[in-house]
């Protein structure tokens, strides 16, 4: 019933607005963001993913983000990846918002993702702060060293207490504010801000809809519910009607 009520809401607005995390690539088998720090030398994601942790030991770090980078590198986009690409070439006023690094979006063909959290394919220098595209599975000699500069380079991500990139999460907003229906979809919703416009897409007016195997932080202010792996769940909420 739900599916059939979402539907109908996506069918029916001139804006949406998507947000997506991890989740949405675990059918690529990319491990969730959560689970990735365990299985690594038995360090919790908290512990790598901070700027503490890589003034402490910058090559540890980067040989995280090594094997992250690794195993993104071996990964393909999803179903639940290639009907967003689909839904966002079909629509007017589709806005992607991602919290995730693994660039399986953009490989499945979808323009403009807003990228909250960064790439897990680009490095920034602390020093002269230029940032480049790096492709490579593995780097090495790490930490690597910026071509310009000299300086050490560092991944182009977001860690926990660092700041979102301004004007990407300027244009999220707006998005979020404007849209007729938000549809969060693979994301535990608990790292801020990015789970901060859930709600706020709720109280400015959009339908919300989850797509998530689980309940999650902000399973009650959403309107509809669709339990379940986003792979099968979104090509069923955004394909257009056969027959
Ligand atoms: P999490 O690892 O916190 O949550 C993953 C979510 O995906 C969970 O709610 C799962 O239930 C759900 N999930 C698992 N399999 C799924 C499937 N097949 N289909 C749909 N959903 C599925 O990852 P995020 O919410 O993305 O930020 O984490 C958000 C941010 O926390 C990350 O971007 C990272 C971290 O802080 C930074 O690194 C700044």
């Amino acid at each position: 019933m739900d599916l059939e009520a979402a539907r109908k809401a996506v069918a029916g607005a001139k804006r949406v607005a998507v947000l997506t995390g991890a989740g949405i690539s675990a059918e690529s088998g990319v491990p969730t963001f959560r689970s990735w720090g365990g299985l690594w030398r038995g360090f919790s994601a908290e512990d790598l993913a901070t700027p503490e942790g890589f003034a402490r030991d910058p090559k540890q770090v980067w040989e995280w983000y090594d094997w992250r980078r690794s195993q993104m590198a071996e990964a393909s986009p999803n179903p639940g990846h290639y009907a967003l690409a689909d839904f966002a070439k079909r629509s007017t006023g589709f806005t992607l918002i991602t919290q995730n690094v693994d660039g399986l979006h953009e490989r499945a063909g979808s323009p403009d993702v807003l990228r909250l959290h960064g790439s897990i394919w680009h490095t920034r220098c602390l020093t002269c702060a230029k940032e480049e595209e790096d492709r490579r599975e593995r780097i090495p000699d790490l930490p690597p060293k910026c071509q310009s500069c000299g300086g050490m380079l560092r991944p182009a991500v977001v860690w926990f207490g660092e700041v979102l990139p301004p004007e990407v999460f300027d244009q999220a907003l707006a998005a979020t504010l404007a849209c007729d229906v938000f549809l969060v979809a693979g994301t535990s919703a608990a790292v801020h801000p990015a789970a901060s416009l859930v709600p706020l897409a709720a109280s400015s007016g959009a339908t919300v809809i989850e797509v998530n195997p689980e309940e999650t932080d902000v399973s009650d202010v959403v309107h509809h519910t669709l339990r379940g792996p986003s792979g099968v769940i979104l090509p069923q909420l955004l394909s257009p009607r056969l027959g």
